[in-house]
């Protein structure tokens, strides 16, 4: 959001205050106001005007302004109502050299997923992606992924739903014996062996989605199925956005983090490699997110694959 527009919604939401007060402030002309709030208000901001002068009613449910307004992240977000796929989106913004930029969507046409799968984005998901520039060798980036994925398990179990992770970045829901799919993240990245240029992390969130809307096989659920009600889809977005952006700080510390929820560990799995089938109890994971996994024959140190519970 343009810096003066985020400084006219932060005197605004101080209480009522009048277009020559605010245009002091700003240091802006009163007709520089007047349209600031008319810009605001197209982006789905009540404000009234009353005698007091200008005051925030509401904020709008979802949308670039409403998910930068208070986010305690420096991201800036770029807002879709539909686009084809955030990752794309967010690569072409890689190119042009931005940082820092979310592209966040309401709905994408030709969202992609893991292993060059499609990913389904109706209308009512939080579909992202964060473009960012780490500074750390290109090996180092997995953990980033595993970041994302504490990341939205921290905020769906705050909302409620009592999330989990398997290896290395699915979001799952238990039911009984089966686990039902709630995130998917797909991490795209660029650079030099001993320094990453761009990474972008593509986070997709069945959020306001009916499940028996998207393709069965993957056994999906939602933020709106399993809560019985829609999730407040601003804060829910603030929030992953709040606990990546402390993460990707700390990549030691994602690790721990990680252990905490993950579903994988003292399982037996079978994770399918580029290299062949390995098979066995997973036991642990290694920086920068490698599966550590007991196999009859000794141990295996597994950085990517398919991942089974068994
Ligand atoms: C998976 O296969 O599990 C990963 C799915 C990743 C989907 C997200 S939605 C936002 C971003 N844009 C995309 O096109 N893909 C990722």
């Amino acid at each position: 959001m343009q810096e003066t527009r985020h400084r006219v919604l932060d005197a605004l939401a101080d209480g009522p205050v009048s277009g020559p007060t605010l245009a002091e402030q700003l240091d802006i002309s009163r007709s520089a106001v007047w349209k600031h709030v008319e810009a605001l208000r197209d982006e789905g901001f009540e404000i009234e005007s009353g005698d007091d002068g200008y005051g925030l009613d509401s904020v709008p449910e979802f949308g670039g302004a409403a998910v930068e307004y208070g986010l305690e992240a420096p991201f800036s977000v770029e807002y879709h109502d539909s686009v084809p796929s955030t990752n794309a989106r967010a690569r072409d913004l890689a190119a042009e050299g931005a940082s820092d930029v979310v592209v966040l969507a309401d709905e994408q046409t030709g969202g992609r997923g893991r292993l060059d799968r499609d990913w389904s984005s109706p209308s009512g998901g939080v579909w992202l992606s964060v473009l960012f520039r780490p500074d750390v060798p290109m090996a180092h980036a997995p953990v980033f992924t595993l970041a994302a994925a504490v990341a939205v398990t921290r905020a769906a179990r705050e909302a409620g739903v009592d999330a989990g992770i398997k290896w290395p970045n699915d979001v799952l829901v238990r039911h009984g014996d089966e686990e039902r799919k709630l995130v998917g993240i797909l991490t795209e990245m660029e650079g030099e062996a001993d320094r990453v240029s761009w990474v972008v992390v593509g986070i997709g969130i069945n959020a306001n989605v009916d499940p028996g809307d998207l393709p069965g096989d993957a056994r999906p659920t939602s933020l709106l199925a399993e809560r019985g009600e829609p999730v407040d889809r601003r804060a829910f977005t603030q929030r992953v956005l709040e606990e990546f952006d402390a993460l990707r700080r700390d990549p030691d510390g994602v690790l721990d983090a990680w252990r905490e929820y993950a579903t994988t560990l003292g399982r037996r799995v079978r994770v399918e490699t580029s290299t062949g089938t390995v098979e066995g109890e997973a036991v642990d994971v290694q920086f920068p997110g490698a599966l550590v996994i007991e196999t009859e024959t000794g141990t295996e140190v597994v950085s990517a694959g398919d991942c089974e519970h068994l």
